[in-house]
């Protein structure tokens, strides 16, 4: 047995009693924090359940507002839409796009109606649109930035006068900020918000996401000219940067957790309104064993998007976004 003088200090002593631990405890999720990306498609009818990602729906305009109901009573700010486009609405221009009747600006227009208090966050990317897959337009293989940025700030209108709140360019192309700002502003928007992915990395992790979208089969090559290299992190800080410079209102991290590193150094540097997205990938790793009872969804959920806000994140996306408000809401 140890018989010498133990420390004055015990770091136990706080951790003694669950009201004790409350009152240390230094970061705190709250509803406020979190955003809930959701799949709208075009057929209506039942919504169907995406197979690498249980418990998350392709949902038509028909059920949407039922959908989306149970996230505005839970008092989550904000939800993001991604469309799943039928593929003979894709071609390699990205076209429906730019349609003013596209499936996401109908949603917008239904759910603002519905919902006047939700924040509505609309992506900004071709990929959705695209035969390729792609975020951008193709000229001999290769992902044109400018031609792909005149079209995305002619996107990022059409949704802002759909109803988006929060513009999203989830691109990766150089500039895009600057000229969704200016296309914006020209048309006197300029209440409508932008959440740049300012550093989006070419990530397996999407993987389930383009699974949801269609949008993965046909990408013969991988993203990896306009998204970030994972060996990288000072490059996330330079283009966190520009992206501020550009007139971005909030950046966003993506994926999430494994790139931490980079969501505390944007944080400390800048100061600024900063989101972190848990992506499809890391929604399906922590559902495939929380299905397989290997781990405790009221734990680990919670865990998981607790580390977002020690890091630094005002704000979060996730598909776990109902379950989590659920259970701070019962707590
Ligand atoms: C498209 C886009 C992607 C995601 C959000 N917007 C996929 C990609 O870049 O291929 C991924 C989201 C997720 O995996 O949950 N620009």
């Amino acid at each position: 047995m140890f018989t010498g003088k133990f420390p004055t200090v015990r770091m136990r002593r706080n951790r003694s009693d669950e009201w004790n631990r409350r009152l240390v405890a230094e970061n705190r999720l709250s509803v406020d924090d979190l955003i809930w990306p959701i799949f709208i498609r075009e057929e209506v009818g039942e919504p169907e359940e995406i197979k690498s990602m249980p418990g998350q729906f392709r949902v038509g305009l028909d059920r949407l507002v039922e959908h989306v109901g149970p996230a505005v009573e839970l008092g989550i700010p904000a939800i993001a839409l991604f469309p799943v486009v039928p593929g003979d609405k894709k071609d390699a221009m990205g076209s429906e796009a730019i349609n003013p009747d596209n499936i996401i600006c109908q949603a917008a227009k239904k759910l603002k109606r519905a919902f006047p208090e939700i924040g509505l966050i609309g992506d900004v990317a071709l990929d959705p649109y695209t035969d390729h897959g792609h975020d951008g337009i193709l000229c001999n293989g290769y992902v044109d930035n400018d031609r792909s940025v005149n079209i995305l700030a002619q996107q990022a209108l059409l949704l802002a006068k759909a109803g988006i709140d929060i513009i999203a360019p989830s691109d990766m192309m150089d500039g895009r900020v600057a000229a969704i700002r200016s296309a914006l502003d020209e048309e006197e928007m300029i209440h409508t918000r932008i959440m740049s992915y300012a550093a989006k990395y070419a990530s397996g992790f999407y993987g389930p996401f383009r699974e949801a979208l269609g949008s993965g089969k046909s990408l013969k090559n991988n993203k990896k000219t306009y998204q970030m290299d994972s060996a990288n992190a000072e490059e996330a800080l330079r283009e966190v940067a520009m992206d501020l410079e550009e007139g971005a209102d909030m950046v966003m991290v993506k994926p999430g957790l494994p790139y931490l590193d980079i969501i505390q150094r944007v944080k400390s540097r800048f100061a600024v309104p900063t989101f972190a997205y848990q992506v499809s990938g890391e929604y399906a790793m922590l559902m495939s064993a929380i299905r397989n009872e290997w781990l405790d969804p009221k734990i680990v959920i919670g865990e998981s998007l607790l580390a977002f806000k020690r890091a630094g994140c005002d704000g979060i996306l996730t598909y776990f976004a109902l379950d989590i408000a659920k259970q701070l809401r019962n707590e």
